[in-house]
């Protein structure tokens, strides 16, 4: 194939968004255009593929299909998995891992963390919500801004949840042209928040979006050759669990940023929860990346919009252009406590409205981010965070726990602990 024209990148935030959005959309134009096909005969082949995916995925729910596959952890410990349970997890995206912890110690951990709080008089000091993603409950938060508590710390680096993630790692190509883009088999622990969701809820639920980038995804040469079959009108060849060029590249600088790579986002239940109280929904189709990243190249969407997806928020998934995609949202089945959830990092999910929530609806926020140039780079900040009690970096500056005398030890960190956070 003759050499296809370059693309400008901008690896800091663009000074003028309009403008790099109208230069990198033509040359994205006259890229797709050289390699044979324009890039609305490209679209329309994804249009057609993961059109009829999300249609398919709409109908089957509708005659009461289960979507989500579900994998009992002790067929991820005994490598027992079935073929087929595999493949419906590299089809759908997402996963939920059946007693990944037993229900005593994830009731045990939810009972520890209201403990925790309680004894540092939490809901006396707490500020109130540092970032808009979330609602506030009652006054008292949806999400606790605790990072260090031990029963998070315990899950992180418990041999059961390393297990869990290397079995997920391993779902991706990590390995191509003589770089190992990361190691499947270590974590980097990326620490996050936990949500106790009480009963008597009502909330308006989270919007459809996604979390691995925005502008960025179109616009940084390291996201270029992520998604190089997209760009240069190979769509055939594009592979949603080929990490090539995903585990270093920068991201633009924004409250919502993940500055981790991970191979899928999840949480541990810490409740049981009904599959109608308000839980996470997916859109189970991995690949539905190729159809965010070229939608905006049709003639209908102006010249100096990418979709609505800008800088400082999430990456919106709307009515107005995606609507095919939406129609595949699918929720979880029930869950009980002990149970973990997890969705390849590029998917489309929300969360449900509910009224009045029957039960808890408790979760720690655990993710798969293995060892890469990325993650290495932000476990020396986490370190750091962890030795004083700190908010990580990713997230607002609250600190509460930093003189909180009961957090997770240094001396408790296991081995797994100790890699994850590069000091083994
Ligand atoms: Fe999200």
């Amino acid at each position: 194939m003759a050499a296809l024209p370059d693309l400008p990148h901008w690896e800091q935030t663009p000074a003028d968004l309009k403008d790099a959005t109208r230069q990198i959309k033509a040359a994205l134009r006259a890229r797709i255009a050289a390699s044979g096909r324009s890039a609305d005969e490209v679209f329309a082949v994804i249009e057609h593929t993961i059109g009829a995916e999300a249609a398919g995925v709409a109908a089957a729910r509708q005659r009461g299909e289960t979507i989500w596959p579900v994998i009992d952890y002790a067929d991820i410990e005994a490598g027992t998995v079935p073929a087929q349970a595999q493949q419906l997890l590299r089809r759908r995206g997402c996963l939920v891992v059946r007693g990944h912890f037993g229900r005593d110690q994830a009731l045990a951990w939810d009972r520890e963390l209201v403990d925790y709080v309680g004894r540092n008089r939490f809901f006396q000091n707490y500020r109130g919500p540092a970032d808009d993603f979330f609602a506030s409950v009652g006054g008292k938060p949806e999400i606790y801004p605790i990072y260090w508590s031990p029963p998070q710390m315990q899950a992180r680096q418990s041999g059961r949840m390393a297990r869990v993630q290397a079995f997920l790692n391993r779902q991706w190509r990590h390995e191509s042209n003589g770089t190992r883009w990361f190691d499947p088999d270590r974590d980097s622990l990326y620490p996050d928040r936990i949500r106790r969701r009480p009963p008597g809820t009502t909330s308006a639920g989270l919007g459809p979006h996604l979390d691995p980038g925005a502008l960025e995804l179109w616009m940084t040469q390291e996201y270029q050759r992520a998604f190089r079959h997209l760009f240069d009108g190979t769509v055939e060849r594009y592979d949603p669990w080929d990490a090539a060029h995903r585990t270093a590249g920068p991201q633009y600088p924004s409250s919502t940023m993940c500055s981790a790579f991970r191979t899928f986002q999840g949480w541990t239940a810490l409740s049981d929860m009904a599959h109608d109280q308000g839980v996470l929904h997916t859109v189970p189709i991995p690949a539905a990346m190729a159809y965010l990243l070229l939608r905006p190249l049709l003639a209908d969407v102006p010249d100096d919009d990418m979709c609505g997806v800008t800088v400082g928020r999430t990456f919106p998934v709307t009515e107005q252009w995606h609507a095919p995609l939406r129609q595949a949202l699918t929720g979880l089945p029930d869950v009980r406590a002990g149970d973990s959830v997890w969705w390849h990092c590029d998917m489309i999910h929300s969360v449900a409205p509910v009224e009045d929530q029957q039960g808890w609806g408790n979760v720690m926020y655990i993710p798969a981010a293995p060892w890469c140039p990325r993650n290495e780079r932000y476990a020396a900040s986490v370190c750091a965070a962890f030795r004083t009690g700190s908010s990580p970096d990713d997230f607002p500056a609250e600190h509460y726990e930093r003189d909180w005398p009961d957090r997770f030890p240094l001396a408790g960190l296991n081995e797994i602990g100790r890699r994850g956070l590069g000091l083994a």
